[in-house]
């Protein structure tokens, strides 16, 4: 399985999972209401606080999902008034949350300073700028050049969001996400519970005034059910184990780290990948999808990404493998992949 977002391997493990049950059965399977109504639990906000304190902020947020945490905080963030500058390979959620807004939107050429001071040179005139930035790009594994672009964002007086679902848990120092990698403040970062923590929803961190204006504010997290105990469960536990097993992110990387060399030796494009995201370009979609389908026959699953998710004329295969492979199945998966047709 190298086509799932568990990077760490925690979904599975025995100590989360009896934590998602004994979550349930001491507060039932749904928070069952909204959380500004009943459905506010002492476990979304004892996680929050954990969460806070893992990634240094002043105060976290649980939303129900990572695609409702970026409508609820760009929407928040940015109306009809101010400007939100967009990173051209921004996840679909964040694309969905700019158009929901109802601000102007300007997007810049992938990951370039420079394209972003041109278009942030334009934009004086809005009442407020959003800067919005993937941390790691989902599709390419190229983390956000966010020692460059904090300058310019200070400049020209932007509100920084950082969408780091990807690198959350995993990268800088102690997984603590792309903005420590590169030592960087940012005002609002989304991170996921279903990625590298093993459950299920999403968390906002932020400061405390912030958190008080997405709960007054954010559609996404007043009008829908609040995010059941189980997952909040499985989430605390998997922090635990993230914070005291440090051999995991350190796995993943190095196993990430010879898939690419592998896959880059056996004539594969890896584009920008330097994380735990391996995409191996081709172009043609039918081409894309039929290795992808041989290599399931074979035993292994590297999804096949065509169009809307990547450009036209981009489709890839994606490895995102896990801390548990071990030297020997990404050996495996290389050779597989240098004697498939590609
Ligand atoms: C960068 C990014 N943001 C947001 C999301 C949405 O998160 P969720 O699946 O929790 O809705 C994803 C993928 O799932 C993602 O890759």
């Amino acid at each position: 399985m190298l086509a799932g977002s568990n990077y760490l391997d925690l979904a599975g493990d025995a100590r989360v999972i009896a934590a998602a049950q004994e979550a349930s059965a001491s507060a039932g399977c749904a928070a069952g209401g909204s959380r500004l109504i009943n459905g506010n639990l002492c476990l979304h906000e004892a996680l929050e606080q954990e969460l806070a304190s893992f990634v240094g902020a002043e105060a976290a947020l649980i939303f129900s999902t990572g695609y409702m945490a970026n409508l609820g905080v760009i929407t928040t963030l940015a109306g009809p008034d101010d400007v939100i500058i967009s990173d051209a390979l921004n996840h679909a959620s964040i694309i969905d949350a700019c158009r929901l807004s109802r601000a102007s939107t300007r997007v810049f050429r992938h990951n370039d300073p420079e394209d972003l001071e041109r278009i942030a040179a334009g934009c004086a005139g809005f009442r407020r700028r959003v800067l919005v930035l993937d941390g790691v790009y989902s599709m390419d594994g190229d983390v956000a050049s966010l020692r460059e672009m904090a300058p310019i964002a200070r400049a020209h007086d932007m509100v920084t969001v950082l969408d780091d679902a990807h690198g959350l848990g995993i990268l800088g120092p102690s997984g603590r996400g792309v903005a420590s990698l590169e030592s960087v403040a940012v005002d609002v970062q989304i991170g996921n519970l279903g990625k590298a923590l093993g459950s299920f929803g999403a968390y906002v961190t932020c400061s405390h005034t912030l958190r008080e204006l997405f709960i007054n504010r954010a559609r996404s997290l007043i009008f829908t059910c609040g995010l059941a105990p189980g997952p909040l469960g499985a989430a605390r536990a998997a922090l635990a184990i993230l914070e005291s097993e440090g051999w995991r992110r350190v796995a993943l990387l190095e196993r990430a780290e010879q898939l690419r060399a592998g896959l880059k030796a056996s004539g594969y494009d890896t584009g920008r990948s330097t994380t735990h995201i391996v995409p191996a370009i081709i172009g043609d979609n039918q081409a894309v999808m039929s290795l992808c389908e041989r290599a399931l026959e074979l035993g292994v699953h590297a999804q096949g990404i065509r169009y809307p998710s990547v450009p036209e004329g981009s489709a890839r295969i994606r490895f995102t493998p896990m801390c548990s492979h071990s030297v020997e199945d990404v050996e495996h998966v290389v050779k597989l992949f240098s004697q498939l047709p590609h």
